[in-house]
């Protein structure tokens, strides 16, 4: 079965071709970020005028690339919450026109579970698994017992791990996209030259919830009173100092989980799942006996790879959804769908 999966939930504009949920025959993404970048943010109205120019171009290079013609598409897959309710809607009203017209299977995806399920294209995983869902809008801990089936185990209580990323280097103009610029200034930095405050652990029940904006406004506002007092104030030492810090609790959030619910396996996705360091010290738990997934660099942040991915799932299940659907920019579906 080849699912067309769209995405234009932020500032990517992409389209691929899934056979069978696991064979990527095609994944283009056109991204924004260079007509974002004189903003420093992504900019809701320049974004949707953006997907409205490009989404036929991309869908078709998407086929065409797949070496397939329009009458072997067997289903159409299209993000529909949450994001930016502008984008949304482009891909949303592209896809249900294109599903129509073909007379085939029409599928709507939640993006938060589609990152959470991108591991699973390249590296499949046995359910249960701990699944670690870090981007720009989200930070999510939580036990991932199905395709469908999630249980958050922590959130963040105020910016995600990618907006603190990216405000960090806004603030220093250390590049942009943020957490891109961070990761690669942090490699040549010291990661003591600032000892940054992480949030403790919160006691009672929601001890796997984490807080980013006490850090974000250590390293912007309070920078001087955690220095080392010798080290250079350079960027390298401000990114490679608030990246140990960032990734640092997560880690221990992800350690007391995987304690407490006793999972083998653990999987990460979304943008941040791109950087470096969280990387490399998830891939170190593999010498305490875990079995780690996490998506290649391009599976990390937005792509319509992981959204054909997943409805390949609903689909096999039966699962279809209505032409009369609308796009939501909340995660309030997130929250009360996911145990
Ligand atoms: O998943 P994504 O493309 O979009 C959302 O659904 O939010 O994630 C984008 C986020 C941005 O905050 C970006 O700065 C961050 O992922 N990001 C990174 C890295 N690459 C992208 N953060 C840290 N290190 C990276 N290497
Ligand atoms: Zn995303």
């Amino acid at each position: 079965m080849n699912v067309l999966g769209i995405e234009t939930s932020c500032d990517e504009c992409s389209a691929a071709i899934v056979r069978d949920g696991r064979e990527i025959l095609s994944n283009v993404i056109a991204t924004q970020i260079e007509l974002h970048k004189p903003y420093e943010g992504v900019v809701p109205e320049l974004a949707s005028r953006l997907h409205t120019e490009w989404i036929a171009q991309v869908v078709q290079s998407a086929i065409e690339k797949s070496g397939l013609s329009i009458s072997d598409i067997d289903a159409v897959a299209v993000t529909s919450r949450p994001g930016l309710l502008g984008s949304l809607l482009v891909g949303l009203n592209f896809a249900k026109g294109f599903a129509a017209t073909l007379d085939v299977p029409f599928v709507t995806i939640d993006h938060i579970r589609a990152h959470l399920y991108a591991s699973q294209v390249e590296k499949p995983l046995a359910y249960p698994y701990l699944g670690i869902l870090v981007s720009g809008g989200h930070t999510v801990i939580c036990r991932v017992n199905g395709y469908d089936a999630i249980e958050v185990l922590g959130t963040t209580i105020d910016d995600a791990i990618g907006e603190a990323f990216d405000k960090v280097a806004k603030h220093y103009d250390l590049g942009y996209p943020g957490g891109v610029a961070i990761d690669r200034l942090a490699k040549s930095g010291n990661p003591l030259a600032f000892r940054f405050p992480g949030s403790a652990l919160s006691k009672g029940d929601h001890p796997y919830d984490i807080s980013y904006s006490g850090l974000k406004s250590a390293v912007i506002n309070q920078r001087d009173q955690f220095w080392d007092g010798e080290s250079e104030k350079s960027p390298q030492n401000i990114a490679a100092s608030f990246q140990r810090v960032a990734v640092g609790m997560l880690m221990r959030r992800v350690r007391l989980a995987l304690e407490d619910t006793g999972l083998k396996r653990i999987s990460a996705g979304g943008g941040v799942a791109a950087n470096s360091l969280l990387r490399s010290e998830l891939t170190a738990m593999e010498k305490g006996g875990y079995e780690v997934a996490f998506p290649s660099l391009k599976l990390c942040t937005d792509n319509g790879a992981m959204i054909a991915a997943l409805a390949y799932n609903y689909i096999q299940d039966g699962v279809r959804s209505d032409y009369s659907e609308s796009a939501s920019a909340r995660v309030s579906a997130f929250k009360k769908t996911y145990p």
